[in-house]
């Protein structure tokens, strides 16, 4: 089955008419577009690196980070690369917010420089859209706050894609700190809409109230939310966004929601391992099982995360414009 999906390159796919010329959020995305948007990454996936992809050569990308990034920053600027854009990284997190210049001030200032497209990251939940209301270019949402992160979402669903060769049906566990993640949110609407069962894994004190409205099954016992699991995805304990009072002492948090040999056993035996990084080894999952080759597919998420971010920026500008050749 996976062969099939990861090799298929009979029909080429064409970037996507979307419904919006932003990329905000996961949520009230239709399943046609997430579909398309994977079609043509898994498309960009199988390309040699050196094939010809620069079809926006002349359109400006600006990378905007509020907050600390590494791999979703550089990933974004490989992606606007080998499709020939220029790219400009602007990291405002010690710069203008510290001067007391507004946000409107800053998206203004952004404006005038005529991008095609911005990128942003920010700790407040909702900036992206403030931006999205105010520029006149594409917006995508690289992570605000605890809101949502899409792209991750759909650079996790190319991965899973790509290995199992479908989303529908599969039992995907998310475990950790659910209640300041973004990529749960994002993960959580994106499988929903593809068909998938998912189930949140946390303890109490990390997970969000009324979750299971989204239509998800919560457990506040990892033995019980791994069983029979085809995706366990782990996520990073996020003690930035904590107050305080939630820290849970790393070695009480392992040992009860750190993922090693004797609770993995419990899943699918073909279970795939995931998390979004950075990872913390030994509080969230077992070193060995993070390096485990056959089951840990981590590198291969920041592999697609190139690809899909290739097939999201291609597609808006795509969208926003028409005019691009396909
Ligand atoms: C995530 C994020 O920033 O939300 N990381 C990422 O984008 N790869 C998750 C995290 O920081 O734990």
């Amino acid at each position: 089955m996976n062969k099939i999906f990861k090799n298929h390159k009979t029909i080429l796919p064409s970037p996507v008419n979307l419904l919006s010329s932003h990329l905000l959020a996961i949520e009230g995305m239709q399943k046609y577009e997430i579909e398309g948007l994977l079609d043509r990454a898994n498309y960009f996936a199988n390309l040699d690196r050196h094939s010809d992809t620069k079809k926006l050569s002349g359109y400006v990308v600006l990378n905007v980070f509020f907050e600390n990034s590494t791999r979703t920053r550089v990933s974004f600027e490989l992606a606007a690369r080998r499709l020939g854009a220029e790219v400009i990284n602007i990291s405002l997190i010690n710069s203008s917010i510290k001067k007391g210049e507004s946000l409107l001030d800053t998206a203004s200032t952004l404006n005038a420089m005529r991008p095609d497209l911005l990128i942003v990251r920010h700790p407040h939940s909702g900036a992206p859209h403030l931006f999205a209301d105010y520029l006149n270019c594409s917006i995508i949402n690289a992570g605000d706050g605890r809101h949502e992160h899409p792209t991750q979402a759909l650079l996790d669903a190319l991965t899973i894609k790509r290995r199992i060769g479908h989303l529908e049906g599969l039992k995907i566990s998310i475990c950790g700190d659910i209640a300041n993640s973004r990529v749960a949110r994002s993960n959580i609407h994106l499988l929903n809409i593809m068909g998938a069962e998912v189930r949140c894994i946390a303890p109490s004190t990390l997970m969000p109230l009324n979750l299971e409205k989204l239509g998800v099954k919560c457990f506040y016992n990892m033995e019980e939310g791994i069983k029979d699991a085809d995706v366990v995805m782990l996520l990073r304990l996020q003690n930035e966004r904590m107050s305080g009072t939630e820290n849970p002492s790393e070695r009480e948090y392992f040992k009860f929601f750190g993922l090693d040999e004797t609770k993995l056993s419990l899943a699918n035996s073909n279970a795939v391992i995931m998390h979004p990084g950075p990872m913390n080894r030994g509080v969230e999952i077992a070193s060995a099982l993070a390096d485990d080759s056959n089951r840990s597919l981590i590198k291969t998420q920041v592999e697609m995360g190139v690809a899909v971010r290739m097939s999201i920026i291609e597609s808006l500008i795509h969208t926003k414009t028409k005019g691009l050749e396909k």
